[in-house]
């Protein structure tokens, strides 16, 4: 993984360029890093904020022999090597919100958004998008985000290379791509849930189709997060915003 790095100062979306690379055979392993985003994507067609120079925005491009429904996997083992990489290179214990928000101190530091080229049922490739946010300082955030984000260096205290924490990040990330690859997703999960700070917990599931409350209980497979609700019932949601009380 990042063998094949392909580096840009300005584009409008390193996801976009991912998919254009991958249309023309990149191969697995290639990583877009930008040092901006005019038009950086989040989740929920959301706005992800990109600006120069103080962090990373990327996208890893994958061709893993999987089923669909098993590609949410991926971006639980993602958050897995993030968790990892940034607290070997800042010293800080990031935690994940369900389903990939990774926070630090409690504030989102962290974004990814996988986005998938599949044919029946079969993956052709997966689109790994993580932005991190570096370096930024909290009035450089935008208003409306200014009490939920932050950056490393807000809470390290001290701005910190980005090339180190890619750097530390693709070490875990081949790492448990490669354990996913032989082992499955077993030992993946384990490590999800030791660093999720959603389970255990009561939270509120906003889903497009209405919301459940009830106390988190972990993920399945397939990435869904298993809430058990008041009367007992287990349900699984697979695309929500949760709150935590
Ligand atoms: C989220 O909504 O939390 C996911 C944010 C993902 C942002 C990254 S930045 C690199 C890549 N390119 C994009 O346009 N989005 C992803």
């Amino acid at each position: 993984i990042g063998q094949n790095i392909v580096y840009y100062d300005t584009v409008d979306s390193t996801q976009k360029i991912a998919h254009e690379l991958s249309q023309k055979g990149a191969e697995e392993g290639t990583l877009v890093v930008a040092d901006e985003q005019t038009g950086g994507r989040g989740r929920m067609a959301r706005v992800w904020y990109s600006p120069k120079g103080t962090g990373i925005w990327m996208s890893i491009i994958l061709r893993p022999n999987i089923p669909l429904q098993k590609t949410p996997q991926l971006t639980l083992l993602t958050a897995v090597a993030l968790v990892e990489g940034i607290e070997e290179a800042t010293g800080l214990s990031p935690t994940i919100k369900w389903p990939n928000d990774i926070l630090i101190n409690g504030k989102k530091a962290v974004g990814i958004l996988t986005e998938l080229e599949a044919e029946a049922d079969q993956v052709h490739s997966v689109i790994i998008g993580i932005g991190i946010n570096v370096n930024q300082q909290i009035d450089e955030f935008p208003e409306a985000i200014r009490n939920t984000a932050t950056s490393i260096a807000i809470e390290k205290g001290e701005k910190i290379h980005r090339a180190l924490i890619i750097q530390k990040f693709l070490e875990r990330f081949e790492k448990w791509y490669t354990t996913y690859l032989e082992h499955g997703f077993k030992p993946i999960k384990l490590l999800w849930e030791s660093y999720s700070i959603s389970l255990n917990k009561t939270i509120h599931a906003r889903t497009l189709s209405g919301t459940v409350v009830g106390k988190a209980l972990g993920i399945n497979e397939e990435g869904a997060l298993l809430i058990e609700t008041s009367e007992g019932k287990i349900e699984k949601v697979y695309s929500a915003d949760i709150d935590i009380k």
